[in-house]
């Protein structure tokens, strides 16, 4: 099925009870932004101890936006915090969590295996109505839906990172997803304020297809000696005018979420030199210095 921005007659459901599993960097940030458009969103994570530091990091968020949206009205700002932290409620139990929802979107660790388990629980679990969304940076969509009976109701919903700042989705049919999810997908995207994009199921889709293999280089590149870290960022930044250099980034994102993306593209085309390992993120990764989330990654962080 060929997809795209259908002008067709609305027929796509009006989604707005959203439950997001995984309270981490894209978990809340995607609560964040569907709470601020007047979302009623479930944030569910494994821990509560985890889903008070999610619930931190919205605050944290939206103190910086209101400070630019309500920038000569404090009062008004600090009132539009507390509006979108009630739209927000938290739980550690899937099962409750999803009574109620119209869309369940998944933000959790990038594995294909541990995706499928959750989903094959929320199948039995959720409403019949409900649309199933993944927010995976490179695995298949229909190698997660595979998992469920709701092949028609089973789309991708691809956030960047930053969510509130960065304005792409990637929205991902494939080839049993209906035209009504695909739409429903597409217009939540835009009532959250930002850009839709279509993508075919195809991995990395496309931004992570061009980009992941583009900050592997990089390490490759510093790992032959051709470029301290600090050079290749401060080359990449000014001279094509990239925000952060590939190390600053990789850091930003998580390793883990890099390797996690590579291993699994060279699983599937082993021969591709585009998908060729580094020593030293596999390295980085064992010792868990994951990036700015864990303290220390390529470069180290209070
Ligand atoms: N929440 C709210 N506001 C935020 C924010 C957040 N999490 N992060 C940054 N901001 C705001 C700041 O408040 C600031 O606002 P003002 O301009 O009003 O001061 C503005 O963004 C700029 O922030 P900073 O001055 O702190 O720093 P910056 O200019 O470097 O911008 C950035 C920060 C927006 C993150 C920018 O560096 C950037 O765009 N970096 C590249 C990010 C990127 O490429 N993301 C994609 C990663 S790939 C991915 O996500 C896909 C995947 O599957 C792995
Ligand atoms: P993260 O490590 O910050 O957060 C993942 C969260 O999921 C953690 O809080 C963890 O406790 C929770 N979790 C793990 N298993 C769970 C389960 N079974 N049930 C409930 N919660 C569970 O990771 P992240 O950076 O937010 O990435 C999440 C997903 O989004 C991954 O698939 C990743 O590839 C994708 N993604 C990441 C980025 C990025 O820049 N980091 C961008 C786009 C997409």
């Amino acid at each position: 099925i060929r997809r795209g921005f259908s002008s067709s007659a609305v027929r796509n459901v009006v989604i707005k009870q959203v439950t997001i599993i995984g309270g981490g960097q894209m978990g809340a940030g995607i609560a964040q932004v569907a709470a601020s458009t007047g979302h009623s969103v479930n944030l569910v994570d494994t821990s509560d101890d985890i889903l008070k530091k999610s619930i931190k990091t919205i605050e944290g968020s939206l103190k910086r936006v209101v400070k630019k949206k309500f920038a000569d009205k404090p009062e008004a700002g600090e009132e539009f915090i507390q509006k979108v932290l009630k739209n927000v409620s938290t739980s550690t139990d899937v099962g409750s969590a999803v009574q109620g929802s119209d869309l369940v979107l998944e933000a959790i660790v990038e594995n294909l295996k541990i995706k499928q388990d959750l989903f094959s629980r929320l199948d039995k679990l959720a409403p019949a109505h409900t649309i199933f969304a993944s927010n995976t940076s490179s695995l298949p969509i229909s190698d997660i839906s595979s998992a469920t009976n709701r092949l028609d109701r089973f789309g991708g919903l691809h956030f960047f990172n930053p969510v509130p700042m960065m304005k792409l989705v990637e929205v991902i049919g494939t080839s049993t997803t209906s035209q009504e999810t695909f739409d429903s997908l597409l217009n939540f995207s835009k009532v959250l304020g930002k850009t839709p994009v279509s993508c075919k199921d195809t991995p990395g889709f496309i931004v992570n297809r061009l980009f992941v293999p583009y900050l592997y280089e990089a390490v490759r590149l510093y790992e032959r000696g051709h470029g301290s870290k600090e050079d290749i960022d401060i080359a990449m930044k000014l001279g094509v005018g990239y925000p952060m250099g590939p190390f600053e980034l990789s850091d930003y994102i998580g390793l883990d979420t890099i390797k996690f993306i590579m291993d699994g593209w060279r699983e599937m085309d082993p021969d591709n030199t585009l998908f060729a390992p580094s020593e030293l993120m596999d390295k980085l990764v064992a010792e868990g210095k994951l990036g700015k989330k864990t303290g220390e990654g390529f470069y180290k962080y209070k």
